[in-house]
């Protein structure tokens, strides 16, 4: 392993509540995940990324924070989650966990200060006018269910901001005590023993906010900021940002400074996410050939995570309309299945119509570009979606763990839950479970062991570069490599249904001895590579040579 642990780590990203439920109260809870860490050791994660952990109304999944310095009592207590750091370690597992700083919930004591009057020492913690705001039904993030971004409030005679729900005020990042606020909650999570934050809404919390303005000036600086003070607390700690933004303004969240990153080290990669897509929908790699092409290069340090789902909606707004049409088409091709006019809030393994080959094709696509995956719950065994519930509730339903009732996620009474299992059809836990498919050396889940266990044989593909294979190729079919200390890596993903035959013969004065490493089935050696065989929807990992470090 590198210096960098994020640029080689696999990241797994869980709701507590959604994964396994201890004391049977139809919650799940830290004791529960505890007890799930030898699961997750054994699929080979090295960092596990839990949503928030917080004491929260739960009006928007622990989105909205009412005490930044405990976990939900739901989940358990401080003491259960220094436990749950220390059995993680043991396990060569870290844990981030989501900073949701950009705001608080409305029941947060802070924001009840605030409210209650003008003189509150909170008051100036959160965004007010004094008069509508002009840009009041401007720049909502949840379109359909969101209609302003100010909301006058009674109490406090005024008008507040919020860039998402209304219970969530937005805190002023104008003011240096909330500034030194949020210092505090990152050393404080540091000092318990976090390896760092998957950071919520970051173009919003550097956003220097002012009514009437729409597109407030951006506050870069403060990042630069957080990182020192992060880098200062605990020098192995990572910044994952969540920055959804047009990749022209990438650079600056990353930073540079002579070359070396000095903001955020992490961005999950919003715009290659829409180009997967696309490129799966349309059974051609040239959307990713262009994400490849077009990302900004990174300052050293610099990283992209990449993720197919997240616990969110597929976001395709960065796609042009008809490109957004044709993802549609493909994989959310009923209103019910749409979300925030821009995305999808489906699983992978419905998208896919359940087909084995081809969800193979794309979480090996995934894995296999540059970057740091990113890995939902549920995702190694296929699990599905339930559309009967709200907006992104669909895909936040308990892990299927085994047959036993509940899914074996928790022994309270189905009503209990804090949301229902997938109980019946294809995608209903007596099919899809855990236990099944560890039983079954051809599961899907033994697949991601695999494909899991081959990447981390792999360190190139997470701390290297990787290139797009730029020579004439069959219709569908993308080469891509990987060149780093510990070697190359070669890629081949037939996104069509059609066979093919790849002429990689420029590959053969580089490779030594080049064997597959993990392919859809198996193939004839690979010989001078000048006639490589692909199957339809297949894929094949290639070690071409090993470096010095290999
Ligand atoms: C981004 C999170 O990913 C999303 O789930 C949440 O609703 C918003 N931030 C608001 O915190």
């Amino acid at each position: 392993m590198g210096d960098r642990w994020y640029q080689e780590a696999v990241v797994y990203c869980l709701d507590i509540d959604t994964f396994a439920d201890s004391n049977a109260d139809g919650v799940g809870d830290i004791p529960g995940l505890i007890s799930r860490l030898d699961y997750l050791a054994r699929l080979g994660v090295t960092c596990l990324w839990l949503h928030p952990i917080h004491p929260s109304p739960n009006k928007d999944d622990g989105y909205d924070v009412t005490d930044f310095y405990n976990v939900d009592p739901r989940f358990g207590t401080l003491g259960d989650f220094a436990e749950l750091l220390h059995q993680a370690s043991n396990r060569g597992i870290r844990v981030i966990i989501d900073l949701v700083v950009n705001h608080t919930s409305d029941q947060h004591p802070w924001f009840v200060s605030a409210r209650s009057s003008p003189d509150s020492p909170y008051r100036d913690w959160y965004v007010w006018a004094d008069h509508e705001p002009t840009d009041r039904h401007q720049g909502m993030v949840f379109p359909g269910e969101q209609h302003e971004t100010w909301t006058y409030d009674r109490t406090a005679k005024a008008w507040f901001y919020h860039r998402f729900y209304k219970y969530q005020p937005d805190l002023n990042f104008h003011n240096p005590e909330v500034r030194a606020e949020i210092k505090k909650i990152i050393s404080f999570w540091l000092q318990l023993g976090v390896a760092g934050f998957r950071m919520d809404a970051v173009p919003f919390i550097i956003e220097l906010t002012e009514p009437g303005h729409p597109e407030s000036p951006k506050d870069f600086d403060y990042l630069t900021e957080l990182r020192q003070h992060v880098q200062w607390r605990r020098g192995d700690a990572v910044l994952l940002a969540e920055a959804n933004v047009e990749p022209d303004e990438l650079p600056q969240f990353f930073g540079d400074n002579a070359g070396s990153g000095n903001r955020l080290h992490m961005l999950f990669d919003f715009m290659l996410n829409g180009r997967l897509m696309l490129a799966l929908a349309r059974q051609d790699p040239e959307p990713v050939i262009e994400a490849l092409r077009d990302t900004p290069k990174l300052p050293e340090g610099g990283q992209w995570a990449t993720f197919l789902r997240n616990h969110d909606e597929i976001d395709l707004s960065r796609l042009t309309a008809e490109q957004r049409e044709q993802v549609y088409a493909q994989f959310g091709p009923e209103e019910h299945m749409r979300i925030y006019e821009r995305g999808i809030r489906r699983r992978f393994a419905p998208m896919l119509d359940n087909d084995r080959r081809r969800i193979e094709l794309a979480y090996s696509l995934q894995f296999s570009l540059r970057g740091t995956p990113v890995l939902r719950y549920g995702e190694e065994i296929g699990m599905g979606e339930n559309l009967d519930l709200h907006g992104r509730e669909a895909i936040r339903t308990p892990m299927q763990w085994s047959y036993q009732p509940n899914a074996g996620f928790s022994a309270a009474e189905a009503e209990k839950l804090v949301r229902p299992v997938i109980e019946s059809g294809e995608y209903g836990y007596p099919t899809v479970n855990v236990t099944a498919q560890r039983k079954d050396r051809n599961s899907l889940l033994s697949w991601f062991e695999r494909m899991i266990r081959t990447l981390r044989e792999a360190p190139e593909i997470g701390s290297g570069s990787t290139t797009h294979i730029d020579v004439p190729m069959p219709a569908g079919v993308l080469a891509h490599r990987a060149d780093g200390a510990t070697g190359t890596m070669v890629f081949l993903h037939n996104l069509g249904t059609e066979d093919a035959v790849v002429d990689l013969g420029l590959l053969a004065d580089e490779a030594e001895l080049p064997i597959d490493v993990l392919t859809d089935r198996s193939y004839r050696e690979l010989g001078k590579m000048d006639a490589v065989q692909i199957n339809g929807y297949g894929y094949r990992w290639i070690r071409l040579r090993r470096g010095p470090l290999g």
